[in-house]
C-alpha cells in the first residue's frame, strides 16, 4: 500500500484564492482591505524567511501588510508600546510577532499585551480559552491548518484515536484542542512519555511536531492511519525533511503530508484567513 499524499500546497493555494475573492468582494462593497502588521525582533534568518513568505501571501490575497523588523537589542517597553499603538490603529486586524523572542523579551507578556481580537496567531489565553471551551474564536493557524488538512483527507475524527507528538503551546497543545473539539479522542505525548512508541502505533490520527528529522520511523505507524507531518527540518545538505520518515511512513499509511508542501503553506493561509476573519467581525 502507498498513501495518498495530502496535497497542502494545492489545499492552501484554493483557500488563498478564496480569501483574494472575499477580500475582492469587500473592496467592491467599498470596504478597505484588512490589514496585517508583522513583527520582526532580531536577524535570524530563519524567522526572516518565515517572515517574508508571510508577507508576500498577503500581498498576493490583497492584504495590506505592514511590516516592522526591529534589532535584537529593542527593548520590551518599546515592543509593548508599539503593540499598543497597533491595537489602537484602525486600519490593522491583525497583529503578528514572531517568535521565538530575544532572551530579555518576556513573550507571554508580548503575547497578552495583543488585542485578542487582533491576535491573528490565537496564541492570546482568551483565544485559546474560547478554543478550550468549544467556542474558538481566533485558532492558531498551524493546529488549524492540519485540521483543513484531515477534512480534505475525509477523516471523519469522532470516536478516532489520535496521537500528537509535541505539547508546545505553538503546535502540541492547541492541536490536542483541535482534535477534542473535532469529536476525536487525543492523547499528547511530551519529553516524559516513556514509550511514545505505543502511543503512535495506536493511532489513527498522528499529528508530530516534534523538530527532529526524520525521527519516527514508518514501522511505529499504524496501518491505514492519517500522518500529518508539522516538522520542517533543514538537512546539511540543504534538503528540507519532517520529523516523520516520509518513505517508510507512506507505505503503511493511508494519507500523509509531504514535507515540503504539507502543513506549511497552510499554515500562511489559515493566518491570511484570520486576518480576513478579523476584519469581518470588524466591519
Ligand atoms: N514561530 C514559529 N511558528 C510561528 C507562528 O505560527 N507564529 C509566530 N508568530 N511565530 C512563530
Amino acid at each position: 500500500m502507498s498513501a495518498q499524499i495530502i496535497d497542502g500546497k494545492a489545499i492552501a493555494a484554493e483557500t488563498r484564492a478564496k480569501i483574494k475573492q472575499s477580500i475582492e468582494q469587500r473592496l467592491a462593497n467599498g470596504l478597505r482591505a484588512p490589514g496585517l502588521a508583522v513583527i520582526l525582533i532580531g536577524e535570524s534568518p530563519a524567522s526572516q524567511v518565515y517572515v517574508n513568505n508571510k508577507k508576500k501571501a498577503c500581498v498576493e490575497a490583497g492584504l495590506v501588510s505592514k511590516s516592522f523588523e526591529m534589532p535584537g537589542s529593542t527593548t520590551e517597553t518599546a515592543l509593548l508600546n508599539l503593540i499598543k499603538e497597533l491595537n489602537a490603529d484602525q486600519e490593522i486586524d491583525g497583529i503578528l510577532v514572531q517568535l521565538p523572542l530575544p532572551k530579555h523579551i518576556d513573550a507571554d507578556k508580548v503575547i497578552e499585551t495583543i488585542d485578542p481580537n487582533k491576535d491573528v496567531d490565537g496564541f492570546h489565553p482568551y483565544n485559546i480559552g474560547r478554543l478550550t471551551l468549544r467556542a474558538p474564536t481566533l485558532r492558531p493557524c498551524t493546529p488549524y491548518g492540519c485540521i483543513k488538512l484531515l477534512e480534505a483527507a475525509g477523516e471523519t475524527f469522532k470516536g478516532r484515536k489520535a496521537t500528537v507528538v509535541g505539547s508546545s503551546n505553538i503546535v502540541g497543545r492547541p492541536m490536542a484542542l483541535e482534535l477534542l473539539l473535532a469529536g476525536a479522542t487525543p492523547t499528547i505525548c511530551n519529553r516524559y512519555t516513556g514509550d511514545f512508541r505505543e502511543q503512535i502505533e495506536t493511532a489513527d490520527i498522528l499529528v508530530v511536531a516534534l523538530g527532529r528529522p526524520d525521527h519516527i520511523p514508518g514501522e511505529w505507524i499504524k496501518k491505514g492511519a492519517t500522518v500529518i507531518d508539522v516538522g520542517i527540518n533543514r538537512l546539511d545538505t540543504g534538503k528540507l525533511t519532517g520529523d516523520v520518515h516520509f518513505e517508510s511512513a507512506k507505505e503503511r499509511a493511508a494519507f500523509i503530508t509531504p514535507v515540503p508542501g504539507g502543513v506549511g503553506p497552510m499554515t500562511i493561509a489559515m493566518l491570511l484567513q484570520n486576518t480576513l476573519n478579523s476584519a469581518e467581525a470588524r466591519d
